[in-house]
């Protein structure tokens, strides 16, 4: 679930472990660790509850010195956050890091318990650190542990092991959290994520679903879920240098909203010629599935849910094709009935959701036409496992609260929207060069909404003693104001919900008071004299309203109403445009509540488990 880093050098490696674990921060966690063989081939442990900079405290105080290490930042998921819950966790000369849940612990427990294994933790980790022992008795090596001890795993695991016997090699294993073998000369690295090592190396290699590897300083080799030898590609980073710097920015999400217009830029870019949409540009042979759809099943999880609830209504309008969309976790417990001709579309950030990726590989075996997924991520899980894969180009995106994600899938998913309505003849020519260059002048747009940051500061003060708020809106814009709910409540912790305004009235519309903030996305379309009756009911309970709207809605201020006027978009693209100023109302919101913006509470960034 979080992070991993490990090392094999000539060199003392625990600054560049530590170096990695700060790179992978971003992700949300709540203790961290690191395990070092020093030259007498013992083995150091530091573990820390809190951030890893107490770890650095502690390393600056007694420094640990060695070539071969481990280090880790733990989400808890099976006993509270503690330092003797921390990974590494040992058995004997065992060390071991993990990431993810081992399902059947309870089961193996109780098992080596009975072997005469002391357990210290409450994790479900510590059985890898015993089981691996175990087998080393009767094994040839720590490979042969390993190899032997993970067949008995059931669950998600990315996870390495350390041998005290064994300097100079790491043993790591992959089933369901991604890893990573970094390459360098005469060293080997480590990491459930590349971005963790760009100090050190551009060279890695991607570990496959059942993958076991051996590292030395010299070598790697992998063996598949059937223990045969094997040789996996070695990828050139082509890494973003600064994707880990804030820059001139406070935060991470900060800088990363402020970066939506290029990110805009580089999704299209390629995908458009001569005002059509470039169809081979979404996929390799896409072009007939895409014709051939005659329905669309979305899956996601979070904000990239509440992407697919924005493109429902553009399948259905814009491409001509009926369309689902369905909570990750949901679908893949339920039992479904696949539609003839369905086409699976999971969308995702990091392309390592447990729940969107089981959803995916059910989906496999239930009968859909194809499975393509709209991620921001290359080489993760969802987009090898894909039929073909439409990339969001958003750069990493650091802080937990998804911006750039999710203003680029929406992209991705109406760029997907004209291909089929035009390959199926519902969009004209003229229809389909309007939106294009809709989405051509979005990011023009969105650069001259970020000049509204101070005026939604000031706005943000509103909020700063609110416990609770809503947000309405009708359409697509109904989404973004479920999207900006889910904002406000990560990063500011206040309760926020979000309600399509005709819905007000049954039900929701009991909680208005004098001190209940209602935020409403009403620009001039079709359905604002509807989202206006919803207003008024609204103000006549005497809400306090803070409408986010065009001047063509013609609202002005008032007693207990307040109009953000943006400029004037275009209907397609409107809400994408108008998350941005919400997005920047959450962030200035939450500053004021002094929240951690970057890695709010009990959040992480890529949520392995399920
Ligand atoms: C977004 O702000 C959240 N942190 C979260 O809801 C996220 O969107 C969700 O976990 C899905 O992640 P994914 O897009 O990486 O699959
Ligand atoms: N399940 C393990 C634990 O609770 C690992 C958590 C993680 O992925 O960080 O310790």
């Amino acid at each position: 679930m979080c992070g991993i880093v490990g090392a094999v050098a000539q060199r003392d490696i625990a600054e560049i472990l530590v170096d990695g674990l700060h790179r992978l921060e971003y992700r949300g966690y709540d203790s961290a660790g690191i395990a070092v063989l020093n030259l007498d081939k013992q083995m150091q442990i530091v573990r820390r509850v809190g951030k890893v900079k107490a770890l650095d405290e502690a390393l600056d105080a007694n420094p640990l010195l060695g070539g071969t290490g481990i280090a880790h930042t733990r989400w808890a998921t099976h006993g509270e956050p503690s330092e003797t819950n921390a990974h590494p966790h040992r058995s004997g000369n065992i060390a071991v890091v993990h990431n993810g849940i081992i399902e059947n612990y309870e089961e193996l427990r109780s098992e080596l318990q009975a072997r005469g294994y002391p357990f210290q933790s409450q994790t479900d980790t510590e059985v890898i650190a015993h089981l691996v022992e175990w087998e080393l008795r009767s094994a040839k090596s720590l490979l042969e542990a390993v190899q032997k001890a993970v067949v008995q795993l059931r669950g998600a695991y990315g996870t390495v092991v350390m041998n005290q016997a064994e300097p100079e090699h790491l043993i790591v294993a992959r089933s369901g959290s991604p890893l990573v073998i970094g390459l360098g000369m005469g060293e080997n690295f480590l990491a459930s994520d590349p971005l963790a090592l760009l100090n050190v190396t551009r060279r890695f290699i991607y570990l496959e679903e059942g993958d076991v590897a051996e590292i030395t300083r010299r070598s790697v080799d992998i063996f598949d879920r059937s223990g045969v030898k094997v040789v996996r590609e070695i990828h050139e980073g082509n890494f973003e240098q600064d994707a880990a710097d804030k820059g001139q920015y406070r935060h991470y999400m900060q800088k990363e909203i402020f970066e939506q217009p290029v990110a805009i830029r580089n999704t299209l870019e390629g995908r458009i010629t001569n005002d059509k949409v470039v169809v081979d540009a979404i996929g390799a042979n896409a072009a007939q599935i895409l014709k051939d759809a005659q329905h669309i099943q979305i899956v996601a999880c979070g904000t990239s849910y509440n992407a697919g609830m924005v493109a429902r209504y553009w399948f259905e309008s814009i491409a001509g094709v009926s369309c689902d969309v369905e909570i990750a976790s949901e679908f893949r417990y339920r039992k479904f009935v696949t539609r003839p001709n369905s086409l699976l579309i999971t969308l995702s950030q990091s392309g390592e959701t447990a729940d969107t990726l089981a959803a995916l590989r059910l989906a496999k075996e239930s009968g859909f036409m194809a499975a393509m997924t709209i991620c921001n991520v290359a080489s993760s899980s969802l987009v090898r496992e894909s039929d073909f894969a439409f990339m969001t180009k958003a750069g990493v995106e650091i802080g937990v609260a998804s911006t750039k994600a999710f203003t680029t899938q929406l992209t991705c998913l109406l760029l997907l929207n004209v291909a089929i309505g035009r390959l199926k003849g519902n969009l004209s020519e003229e229809q389909e060069k309007h939106i294009v260059q809709s989405l051509q002048r979005l990011p023009a747009q969105i650069e001259s909404t970020l000049v509204f940051d101070k005026a939604i500061e000031k706005l943000s003060e509103d909020f700063a003693d609110k416990h609770h708020t809503l947000f309405l809106g009708r359409g697509e814009f109904y989404p973004i104001a479920m999207e900006s709910a889910l904002k406000l409540k990560e990063i500011s912790y206040i309760h926020a919900e979000a309600y399509a305004a005709g819905e007000l009235k049954h039900g929701p519309l009991a909680l208005i008071d004098s001190d209940m903030p209602v935020i409403v996305v009403a620009p001039e379309n079709d359905l604002l004299e509807k989202v206006k009756s919803n207003i008024e009911e609204v103000r006549a309970r005497g809400g306090q309203l803070y409408v986010f709207a065009d001047h063509d809605a013609g609202f002005s201020d008032s007693e207990g109403f307040k109009t953000i006027v943006m400029p004037k978009v275009d209907e397609v693209t409107a809400p994408i445009f108008y998350t941005v100023p919400l997005q920047l109302l959450s962030y200035h919101i939450a500053l004021i509540k002094g929240t951690d913006v970057d890695q709010p509470r009990n959040l992480a960034k890529a949520v392995t488990v399920e």
